[in-house]
Parts: structure tokens; sequence; C-alpha cells
């Protein structure tokens, strides 16, 4: 029998967020500086094996349900399809996915498909090749495209696609994206801009408030609210004319969802972090390579988790930036 990772506000950790590289081929606005950050070095990441010992602890004790893989870009990471297998086996009914921008996804969905991943979610923050370059600071909209295309072919359905929706950037299109989620099926998740970006421009005029987003869209489209199993960050609604598709809305900023949040996080060098904001993450590979046992490590998880932060403070007196951007956290 498993346990299950409680905290000390009572909410319980199920859904696991494992970030396999800090490293990233984009530089989003909203996240990394133009010239990069400073990677870690190979050594200093969790190996595959590690990441995998560590996943069983959380899946066969702690009756963790979701891995989301995340980065940086988790595609950079040179076979990441071998550790969808590793973490696969542990439980074939596992839901494993990832977030990912999209742009190599032509060369590995099949393999990742095969290797058990069962959705992706793909970054995309607009539908105009010269603003993609703005924005990514890369010149791939048209693979990033073909990407999302080679996922749905490949069965990694269904598709999310997550938008950073930023004033003045790309709020014009939040209306087009409504309409591809209806013209293709996907799930479009529109993303409040979170004081997590690299070249610290965030400010709360850059933010679009979920509220606002909705208005435009349901006075093109009526939504209906789909009702959740239980409370998530994504609060998401479907179609009233029956479309296909459907949108979701996360208000980190406007409206956070901390009192029901469900989510840990491991970054690429084995920091166990309880929030997106934490100011303190557990360090677990020191002791992974210190020949800790299991139930060494457990009690470090459930310690760490025991003290989960309340939630954050944005736009509250008191409220500290962590020193990571996005990347070196893990979306
Ligand atoms: N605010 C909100 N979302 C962000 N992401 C990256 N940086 C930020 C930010 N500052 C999103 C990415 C990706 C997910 C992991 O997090 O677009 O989809
Ligand atoms: Fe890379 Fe994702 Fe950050 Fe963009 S948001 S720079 S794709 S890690």
């Amino acid at each position: 029998m498993s346990r299950v990772l409680r905290d000390s506000y009572g909410r319980v950790a199920d859904d696991l967020r494992i970030s396999v590289t800090d490293r990233c081929n984009f530089r989003c606005i909203y996240c990394m500086p133009a010239e990069g950050l400073r990677w870690l070095a190979r050594d200093d990441i969790l190996s595959f094996e590690e990441i995998h010992r560590l996943a069983r602890i959380f899946v066969q004790r702690y009756g963790v349900r979701t891995i989301r893989l995340t980065g940086g870009e988790p595609l950079v990471r040179v076979r990441i399809e071998e550790l969808v297998a590793m973490i696969h086996r542990l439980d074939p009914d596992l839901d494993i996915t990832m977030t990912t921008n999209g742009v190599l996804l032509r060369q590995k969905a099949r393999l990742l498909k095969e290797a058990g991943l069962k959705r992706v979610n793909v970054s995309l923050d607009t539908l105009h090749l010269d603003r993609f370059r703005d924005i990514a600071r890369r010149d791939a909209f048209a693979r990033t495209m073909d990407g999302i295309e080679a996922a749905a072919e490949a069965g990694l359905w269904p598709i999310k696609l997550n938008m950073v929706v930023m004033k003045g950037v790309n709020d014009d299109e939040v209306v087009d994206f409504a309409r591809l989620a209806r013209e293709r099926g996907f799930e479009v998740r529109f993303i409040e801009f979170m004081p997590l970006d690299g070249d610290h421009i965030w400010s709360n005029d850059l933010v679009v408030p979920s509220r606002r987003i909705q208005e435009q869209i349901e006075d093109q489209f009526p939504l209906v609210p789909v009702p959740s199993r239980r409370p998530g960050p994504s609060v998401n609604y479907r179609f009233a004319d029956g479309a296909s598709g459907g949108i979701g809305f996360i208000s980190s900023v406007s409206q956070a969802f901390c009192t029901t949040c469900n989510r840990i996080r491991l970054t690429a060098e084995g920091g166990l972090r309880t929030c997106l904001f934490s100011l303190r993450e557990t360090p677990l590979r020191d002791l992974l390579r210190s020949g800790a046992s299991d139930d060494d490590l457990a009690r470090v998880i459930e310690r760490a988790v025991w003290l989960k932060e309340e939630g954050h403070l944005i736009n509250q007196e008191g409220f500290v930036r962590p020193a990571k951007s996005m990347s070196q956290i893990g979306g």
C-alpha cells in the first residue's frame, strides 16, 4: 500500500513535474534572456537512472499518478525517449506527458509515443511567423507547426497548446487561438504571464487577466464550463455550439490556485521544489550519489512536501521573486 505525500495544509502532492534539462533551443521573451543562461554542467544534472529511481519512489511509495517531463526543452536531452520508456515500465497506466516547444517533435513524436508517452503540451504563443521570431527569438514557426502535426499523427492526443498571453505582444490573437482549437480539436490553455522571466521584464501591466481573454472569446464563441473532477490550475470550457476542442485558463496571477495545488517539481539538478515560487529547494542529488537508501530519500521527500508553502504572494506585499527563471525550474 502506498501512502500519500501530504503537506501541512492538507493538500496531497500527486502530480510530479520533472525537468530533464535546463537547456533550450528557444529564447522566449517571457522565460529566458536572448543570450541564454549559464547552463548546468553535464555531471550536475541527474542521469536517467537517478531520475528513474526518484520516479519509482514517488510512484510506488506515494501513488503519484501524473509525471510531466519538462525543461528547458526536454527534447534537447539526448535519447529522452529512453527515459520515457523507463518511467513507463514502472507502471503502464501512469499518465506520462511532456511540455515542449514542439520544434523537434517531427523527429521525436513517434518514438515518444512508442516509449509510452501519453500526450504533449506544446508552447505556442502566436500564429504569425514574424511575431514568432520576436517572441521565441528563433525563426522556427514552420517547424513548430509541423511538430504539432507530427504529434497528432503519432497519436499523442489530445494536444494541448500553451499560450502565454502578454499585453501588447500577442493578446490580439486570443480569438484566433480559440478558432484554431475549434477547427483542429486542440485544447488551448491561456496562461497568465508570471514573474519567472529571465530578463526581468515582468510587470503587472503586461498581464492580461483571464477574465478579459474569456470575454473576448465569448463575444464570438460562447463557452460552457467543463466541470472538473478536482479543482486544478486550469479552469476549462468547451464550445457551446458543440464544436470540437476546448479552452482553459491558467490564472496564476489574477486568481491563484495555491489552495488546491497538487504539484511538486524536480529540477534538472535534482532539487525538489514544492512551489514555482519557492525560495529554497531540497537538494536530492548529493543524497542520491552518497549511497542513501530509498527510506533515507523518502524521509527527506516527505519532510520537504510537508513544508510546502501555503501559496505565492504575487502582487502582494512581501512577494519575493525566485532567483531561478522558468527554464531553470521546469514548467
Ligand atoms: N509565465 C507564464 N508561463 C510561462 N512559461 C514559461 N515562462 C512563463 C512565464 N514567465 C510557460 C511556457 C510553457 C510552460 C512550461 O510554461 O510557455 O508552456
Ligand atoms: Fe525554451 Fe520553453 Fe523557456 Fe521558451 S518557454 S525559452 S521554449 S524553456
